[in-house]
């Protein structure tokens, strides 16, 4: 575990850099798109704030 990467999703194990990049790489907008390409959110639904303030972050928006 590094500070800089830390586990946003503890459930599946997923990065905030992994997720950051789906959702760069795959254009992602909503929260659901984040769990379906990299599962992050689709367990105990805990991330999911975290997920919405990457999306937030990159896209300036989230489409809900
Ligand atoms: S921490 Fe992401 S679904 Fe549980």
């Amino acid at each position: 575990m590094n500070k800089e990467n830390p586990v946003v999703c503890t459930c599946n194990d997923i990065t905030q850099s992994e997720i950051e990049a789906a959702i760069r790489d795959k254009n992602l907008k909503t929260i659901e798109e984040v769990g379906d390409a990299t599962t992050a959110g689709t367990v105990c639904g805990g991330c999911v704030d975290e997920i919405y303030l990457l999306l937030e972050k990159i896209n300036g928006k989230v489409d809900l």
